[in-house]
């Protein structure tokens, strides 16, 4: 048991999933994993542990944001023992090529700072996916007939953002997305030894204003759970 995870010992797997939405977390554990167990519900975000395909493995909320993400992965790599951490969740695009329910292999995360910046301080560390995972993750959703995006997306601090050149700086690079989470689950998984990816649905277009209908959102969810499975398992583990 930790100060925000219930769970007690050897409740969680080494494999966990994290969505943003708690929510998120139930569903996925209970359309996808055999024999489900609630192990967490402290301050309402939820973790689950079953079995996928013989695997144990856990779905863990994050919540929204690196510093809401950094408490959690923070106790699963550290009192934990997770070695694979993969978010499952959504973003807005940034390029015009990218559309409304693509899935996006977040191979790097920029931001302007992150949780973590106590730490680097002047460096620029540069938070990058495990290249395991992403190529198992390429592999499988190609399994699925999906073609994902692969490249850099943005992980920004504040949604409701009032600087517009910062998104302008972002798209100029090829940045293909922006969410507000993985720059720090790709540090912290470097800090600790253990692996990560961000699979990511398109679920509005910041160019045009489009935005995926809530009644879509869950087949394009039930695509990024499939494929991070099935990297999670394909792959070597560290
Ligand atoms: N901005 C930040 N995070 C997001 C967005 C967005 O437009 N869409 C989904 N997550």
């Amino acid at each position: 048991m930790t100060i925000h995870i219930g769970a007690a010992p050897g409740q969680i797997a080494e494999t966990v999933l994290m969505p943003g939405d708690p929510y998120r977390a139930r569903w996925a554990a209970q359309t996808f994993l055999e024999d489900p167990v609630l192990v967490n519900d402290v301050r309402g975000m939820l973790g689950y542990t079953g079995l996928w395909q013989g695997q144990r493995v856990t779905i863990h909320g994050s919540g929204m944001g690196m510093p809401s993400l950094s408490i959690y992965a923070n106790e699963l790599l550290r009192d934990y023992g997770a070695k694979t951490l993969i978010r499952i969740g959504s973003c807005g695009a940034m390029q015009p090529h990218v559309g409304l329910r693509d899935i996006i292999l977040a191979q790097t995360a920029s931001s302007l700072s992150t949780p973590s910046r106590g730490i680097f301080r002047e460096l620029n560390f540069a938070p990058c996916a495990d290249f395991g995972l992403l190529s198992a993750a390429a592999q499988a959703a190609s399994a699925l007939g999906i073609r994902p995006h692969v490249g850099g997306i943005y992980s920004a601090d504040i949604f409701y953002d009032e600087r517009p050149d910062l998104n302008e700086i972002m798209v100029r690079h090829g940045i293909l997305a922006v969410e507000m989470e993985a720059a720090e689950l790709y540090n912290l998984a470097h800090r600790h030894g253990a692996r990560a990816l961000a699979v990511l649905t398109v679920s509005d277009h910041l160019q045009t204003g489009a935005a995926l209908p809530a009644s879509e959102r869950e087949q394009s969810f039930a695509d990024m759970v499939q494929i991070a499975l099935q990297a999670a398992f394909s792959s070597p583990a560290p």
